[in-house]
């Protein structure tokens, strides 16, 4: 069992909090705007607490679920009230015209969120390339990067309490090329696949 803060009150941070309460985790609601997160933590039920913004989450795992241009501002807004905690991020910094990021270095959001925090905060970029649906109805392989063994292991844990398989793609760097991979997958729903009814997901050959 992991003590999860979500930090936003959207379609994300319901499914995954809904997951995560499912999965016998505790879980913290906060949002910028308190009366949704209020409303949500009650929608919730099962336990859900609400934090006040900015002020040092209870989870030792704190999920951000922003709008990617509101990612790495509130985490420097939050600014040691970070400290010591594994921060998920799990954004997608799509263009206007989902063809590309909306940077253009091979930075990625995570690695940004990784300068923002504090030193002893541990950035995992996970859960950007399922979509929001497939996470509440299905059971989606989940892709996570991070540089760090024991955050990836607790995040690992986590994503296992959903009844989900976590697979590691490497260090942090590896965020943008996952960050990528959102791309592809709303390349394959609106091209080869033409629905969003689906997940990339592994398939190994039998040893
Ligand atoms: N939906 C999906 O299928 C999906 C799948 C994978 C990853 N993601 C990623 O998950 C993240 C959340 O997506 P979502 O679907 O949950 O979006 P959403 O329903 O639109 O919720 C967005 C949340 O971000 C908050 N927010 C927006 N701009 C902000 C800012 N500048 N500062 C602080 N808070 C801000 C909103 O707060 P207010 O209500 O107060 O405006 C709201 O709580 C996005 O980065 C998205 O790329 C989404």
């Amino acid at each position: 069992m992991s003590n999860i803060s979500i930090i936003g009150t959207g379609n994300m941070a319901r499914t995954l909090g809904a997951r995560a309460i499912a999965g016998g985790n505790t879980v913290e609601i906060m949002g910028r705007d308190q009366s949704k997160a209020t409303d949500l933590a009650k929608a919730l039920g099962g336990g859900t607490t609400t934090g006040e913004w900015s002020t040092a989450p209870a989870g030792d795992i704190v999920i951000v679920a922003l709008l990617h241009d509101g990612v790495v501002p509130a985490v420097a807004h939050y600014g040691d009230a970070l400290a010591g905690k594994v921060i998920i991020d799990i954004s997608n910094p799509f263009n206007s015209t989902f063809d590309g990021l909306a940077h253009r270095e091979e930075t990625s959001i995570a690695q940004e969120v990784a300068k923002a925090a504090p030193a002893d905060a541990s950035v995992v970029k996970a859960f950007n390339t399922v979509f929001r649906h497939v996470l509440e109805e299905g059971r989606p392989d989940v892709f996570i990067a991070g540089d760090d063994a024991q955050a990836k292991a607790s995040v690992e844990a986590f994503i296992e309490s959903l009844g989900l398989r976590p697979l590691d793609v490497g260090g942090l760097t590896m965020a943008h090329w996952l960050e990528g991979a959102g791309l592809v997958t709303v390349g394959l729903a609106n091209h080869g696949v033409g629905n969003p009814d689906f997940a990339l997901s592994i398939t190994e050959l039998p040893v």
